[in-house]
């Protein structure tokens, strides 16, 4: 395998609570996965990235860690996890670990020292504390907003404020500090010399922060915590490290910085190899947008020298089939509510297309585990089931991220549908009634599955490897490129489009051999 595989790697995300349960205790685990990896050899993948396996008290589905050198109980051991990334590796399967530095757990070691020590302590000063506004120190020391929703300031008993952009579990580090530096590098080689093949940088954008912490001004630049300059020395300092190992290891950065020249910039050769492309995701179902999208990406990516990524989506965004089946296509968090009208059949029908039109383009490609199932967001989990804080601290209006995390349907016509082992306790989200034609043993004969479909298309995107340019001529509403010497249709018109050459894969019938509304094709 080529030292360069992240440049067009199809990477498999796995949610480990909710892939696969070992042990029976209704709760996804390390053993589980292990027991699954010849289904992922089989799908052909290049890579998984797994979601946090750290001890945690799972404030944030995992993203509140209370230490960055060990696997929660519930899901295994370190040895297992060691295991893990050995066995992945005999499948020709590597490892990319989720990496959290902007924030840690309340419960980590280091701020619970900081809450025993005084104010203006060593031990704060890993932190962000601060003396309140007001005339007793009772308003928050600034405007900012939680990326969750409310206040991202929590007062303590001796009357200092901590920051945290998240939930109240999760206190900021202070990136100034040299320790908290020092830190993280130590945790990178950690996970490096365990074998992880890299790295996925969580909340990238944000660990740099304006040390006087002054009002958000609406407009104003630089901006006091997003995409600041000083985050590039911190990600310097990272690639050293991964370049410093004799088969480099990656970075992989989730960064939401919609200009796409700054978040070109982290991608240039001596910072992070990939970023999440959160544009693309972002876009609504429509020929001109997504063209937008893909132009303006490989555009922003060349001058570095970066491959794009395509993402449709992840742990903490609406399911596809769910999103292509609504009115508004787009995603935005921000436009998450309960009750939105959709037709599944037509959602599903849009990202059978979507997956061979990501599939086809070029640079490495992320697949949340469900979505080579086609599964739906699940958007009728009892209340009293939710976990997200999303959904708590937006006071109940966001329905949160819990209906894309539901236990994978694998084999059988009833909950847990393989989930667990035999007489296992119930999965820590309940799965819907009606999940049996989805699970992997039932999709896994059948031609016409979206299994199949992702089966397929990762086995022949391997010799996709020419070239990519726009075909001219296209009608409008259709996309239609070529890569090498295979060209890819995606119909999103209204009228049916004649097609010659030979079909290599189609997202769905072509009678007549017209390409319908909403299918995609590739052809020889
Ligand atoms: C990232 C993660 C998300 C988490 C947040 C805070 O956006 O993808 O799941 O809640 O960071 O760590
Ligand atoms: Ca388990």
């Amino acid at each position: 395998m080529s030292e360069q595989w992240w440049r067009n790697a199809a990477i498999y995300q796995v949610y480990p609570r909710s892939f696969a349960d070992g042990n029976g205790d209704g709760i996804g685990d390390l053993a589980g996965v292990r027991a699954k990896l010849p289904y992922l050899a089989e799908l052909g993948v290049d890579a998984i990235w797994f979601n946090p396996w750290y001890p945690s008290p799972m404030a944030d589905g995992g993203y509140d860690v209370a230490d960055y050198r060990d696997v929660d109980p519930v899901f295994g051991t370190l040895q297992d996890a060691e295991k893990l990334i050995a066995e992945a590796g005999e499948h020709g399967i590597r490892t990319i670990v989720d990496i959290v530095p902007n924030h840690v757990s309340d419960r980590h070691p280091w701020f619970r020292a900081a809450l025993a020590a005084a104010p203006g302590s060593p031990e704060r000063e890993l932190f962000h504390f601060r003396e309140g506004r007001g005339e007793h120190g009772e308003l928050p020391p600034n405007n900012w907003k939680s990326e969750f929703g409310g206040c991202p300031w929590t007062r303590i008993d001796d009357g200092q404020w901590y920051l945290h952009l998240f939930a109240a579990a999760q206190p900021d580090l202070n990136w100034d500090h040299p320790r908290v530096r020092r830190e993280h590098e130590e945790i990178l080689r950690f996970w490096f010399d365990r074998g992880a093949a890299g790295v996925r940088i969580d909340s990238a954008g944000l660990l740099a922060k304006d040390a006087a912490l002054p009002d958000l001004v609406p407009g104003a630049h630089p901006h006091p915590y997003l995409d600041r300059d000083d985050l590039h020395d911190i990600y310097r300092s990272w690639r050293a490290i991964a370049d410093s190992y004799e088969h480099p290891r990656v970075l992989i950065g989730e960064i939401w910085v919609p200009d796409t020249e700054r978040f070109a910039r982290y991608l240039r050769p001596d910072e992070m190899h990939t970023a999440f492309n959160f544009d693309f995701l972002a876009r609504p179902w429509d020929a001109g947008q997504l063209r937008e999208s893909i132009d303006a990406t490989l555009a922003a990516h060349a001058p570095v020298g970066a491959p794009a990524t395509w993402v449709l989506c992840n742990h903490d965004v609406t399911r596809t089939v769910t999103r292509y089946g609504r009115a508004d296509t787009r995603f935005a968090f921000d436009a998450k509510a309960f009750g939105t009208p959709t037709d599944l059949a037509l959602g599903l029908r849009r990202a059978r297309a979507a997956a061979l039109l990501t599939l086809a383009l070029p640079g490495s490609l992320y697949l949340y585990q469900g979505e080579e199932l086609g599964l739906p967001e699940v958007e009728d989990l009892p209340l009293d089931r939710l976990q997200d804080p999303m959904h708590f601290r937006s006071g109940g209006t966001d329905p949160g991220r819990d209906g894309c995390r539901v236990p994978l349907p694998w084999t059988g016509p009833e909950q847990p549908f393989g989930f667990s082992p035999d007489g296992a306790k119930e999965p820590w989200l309940p799965q819907p009634a009606d999940w049996a034609h989805l699970t992997v043993e039932a999709q896994s004969g059948d031609p016409a599955s979206m299994l199949t479909l992702y089966r397929e298309g990762i086995r022949i995107r391997r010799e996709l490897r020419g070239g990519f340019g726009w075909l001219p001529d296209a009608p409008e509403g259709v996309l239609a490129f070529r890569r090498g010497d295979v060209r890819c249709l995606v119909n999103l018109s209204a009228s049916p489009l004649p097609l010659d050459g030979e079909v290599l894969l189609a997202s769905g019938p072509l009678p007549d051999g017209l390409l319908p509304t909403d299918t995609a094709v590739w052809l020889r």
